[in-house]
């Protein structure tokens, strides 16, 4: 099991047990972080499932894929951490990844 960290808007902290191989998102929805609409079910097709990766965590989560770019231009604030939750696999790697959750979605 791999480690996440949810911040919420308001500063609350979810942490939550996530398997290797599913979703950021995914997991946001399992353990109900709000803000996090994920409408398309990860189909990288809504931007609603936006989040900010923690600097500390920029390289080891990568680049978003061009589809998951041309999506950004559609979510609310987007930052140079900006990435789209569905589009970011759990792995041993992310144990202890931290994200943060917008203002609001779309
Ligand atoms: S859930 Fe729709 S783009 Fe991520």
């Amino acid at each position: 099991m791999t480690k996440l960290t949810y911040i919420a808007f308001d500063g609350t902290r979810f942490d939550v047990e996530a398997e290797n191989g599913s979703t950021v998102m995914e997991n946001a929805i399992r353990n109900s972080v709000p803000g996090i609409e994920a409408e398309c079910g990860g189909a990288c097709a809504c931007a609603t499932c936006h989040v900010y990766v923690d600097d500390a965590w920029t390289d080891a989560v990568g680049e978003p894929e061009a589809m998951e770019e041309d999506m950004l231009d559609f979510a609310f604030d987007v930052r140079p951490t900006s990435r789209l939750s569905c589009q970011i696999r759990v792995r041993d790697e992310l144990d202890g990844l931290v994200v943060s959750i917008p203002e609001r979605q779309g």
